[in-house]
């Protein structure tokens, strides 16, 4: 069941008369209406009449309204204006480019500018790895969207899909000092993408995709990958893969199972499932099944496009074809990263002993982790208010800071594989259970031994 929380949360201002009961009023209506109070303020006192701010938790959009129709209707209270706090935290955007060198007087500005910047520029010119050196580039990533695939909304274009990347700037920052800027193309032709990276890629130490939709993702990251010297990383695909990889090795030490015997169902064969098949494979799992919305990928499907293809020819040893529910049977794990409700316990308990269930679809999973619970040794969602939660925020920060400090020019399996041991041996002995088995997203442990590992893996590569 969902609660409300904060990404729902309103502030009312309102008017009330001055009784001793007025308050009690308030909260309860509040109450009745489902909402939870996060804050009271009375802002402005008069002897006829009380200003409060109140302030609270709803489930909806739809449902923050519920709770302000109700306030309208108590007995001399007047709703003034209903404030969305997520908009408001929105206003005039999440980030800001501020100066690293002081600017105070003319010195200053004939170092940091003109005319002392010449003879930086004159240096890099001859020698351009100097650009890592005397520049922003040894610290900065390109956040780049086309707006194909934000979050689960779909294709709402680059302008709507901002205020996710300066968020995603925002994360990069907190949690690895990176210095992150979107960048929305005004295209979904993938030569233009692809040809838009490339010519801004001199100012940038890595390229992170973002939102960036199934198939055409696939080449874009592997084309630029081939042209640029600088990693590129689609964080839909790969950090989702670390954080699952990292998230799976400690479930099976939960379950002291080895993954080399187990039978493994992905559900969605997207830009997220196909990364995680690949980086499974990397482990050598019993089996993979793959599954999409056209039930079990396997060799004589026909119409297989040629992601599809490869995943067919690498995984379901014994060709197995079916749906979803055919998949499940004998399977220690399910991963879904695919549609909501999906499948039921019934199924689980189809499942071999021990089963993990990581139900990762947003906002709602594949099986209700309720229900999951009822069979399932280990569950896992996407969703913050449930217990071990995969989120690509524990894997991006981390990596990006240990390429950039090692200078890496690619990425590898060797680094997202090193990436996700980390995440997990964050979780020691002592605090792994089923209940935990990946740090917090607020572990500020995460980030350093991410990057510690990445630039060990990218030391040796
Ligand atoms: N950390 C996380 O929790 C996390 C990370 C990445 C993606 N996700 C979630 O995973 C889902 C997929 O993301 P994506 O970027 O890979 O999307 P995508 O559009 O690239 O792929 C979706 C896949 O799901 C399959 N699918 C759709 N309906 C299905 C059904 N009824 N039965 C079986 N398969 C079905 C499609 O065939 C496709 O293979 C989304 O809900 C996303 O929010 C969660």
């Amino acid at each position: 069941m969902p609660v409300p929380g904060p990404g729902y949360s309103i502030t009312v201002r309102l008017e009330a008369p001055p009784s001793a009961s007025a308050a009690g009023d308030l909260t309860s209506a509040v109450g009745r209406a489902g909402g939870v109070i996060t804050a009271f303020d009375v802002v402005e006192s008069h002897n006829d009449r009380v200003v409060i701010d109140l302030t609270c938790n709803a489930l909806s959009a739809n449902h923050a309204k519920d709770i302000t129709d109700t306030l309208e209707t108590l007995p001399g209270i007047v709703v003034r204006k209903v404030s969305d706090r997520t908009f408001l935290v929105h206003l005039g955007g999440k980030i800001e480019i501020s100066s690293k060198v002081p600017l105070r007087n003319r010195d200053d500005l004939s170092r940091a500018y003109t005319p002392g910047v010449a003879r930086v520029c004159e240096a890099i010119a001859k020698n351009p790895d100097d650009a890592r050196r005397l520049t922003i580039k040894r610290n900065t990533v390109a956040v780049v969207t086309d707006g194909s695939a934000v979050l689960g909304l779909g294709n709402l274009g680059p302008a709507a899909a901002l205020p996710v990347m300066e968020g995603k700037a925002a994360l990069f920052k907190k949690f690895a000092g990176v210095d992150a800027w979107p960048v929305c193309l005004d295209t979904q032709d993938t030569e233009e993408i692809i040809r838009a990276v490339e010519l801004i890629a001199p100012v940038y130490g890595g390229i992170n995709l973002e939102d960036i939709s199934a198939p055409r993702c696939f080449e874009i990251e592997a084309r630029l990958r081939e042209k640029l010297d600088i990693p590129v990383f689609h964080d839909d695909q790969h950090g989702t893969a670390i954080v699952v990889v990292a998230a799976l090795r400690n479930a099976l030490r939960v379950v002291n199972k080895d993954i080399k015997d187990c039978r493994i169902t992905v559900c969605g064969v997207g830009a997220a499932g196909s990364a995680i098949i690949r980086l499974l494979q990397a482990q050598t799992p019993g089996d993979i099944i793959a599954v999409d919305v056209d039930g079990i990928v396997h060799r004589d499907r026909p119409g297989l496009d040629s992601n599809l293809k490869s995943i067919a020819e690498s995984t379901n040893r014994d060709n197995q074809s079916g749906r979803l529910h055919d998949a499940l049977v004998g399977s220690d794990v399910f991963i879904g990263v695919s549609a909501p409700n999906l499948f039921g316990a019934a199924q689980v308990a189809t499942m071999a002993k021990d089963a993990i269930v990581f139900a990762l679809a947003n906002p709602d999973p594949e099986i209700d982790p309720m229900e999951a619970q009822q069979h399932a040794a280990v569950v896992a969602t996407g969703r913050s208010d449930f217990p071990n939660q995969i989120n690509n925020v524990l894997a991006f920060p981390g990596v990006f800071r240990g390429l950039l400090d090692a200078h890496a020019r690619t990425i590898t399996d060797a680094m997202l594989l090193a990436a996700a041991a980390a995440i997990a041996d964050v979780v020691d002995g002592d605090r792994l259970n089923a209940s935990f088995i990946v740090p917090s997203v607020f572990d500020n442990t995460v980030a350093p031994a991410v990057a510690e590992a990445v630039r060990k893996a990218a030391a040796a590569s």
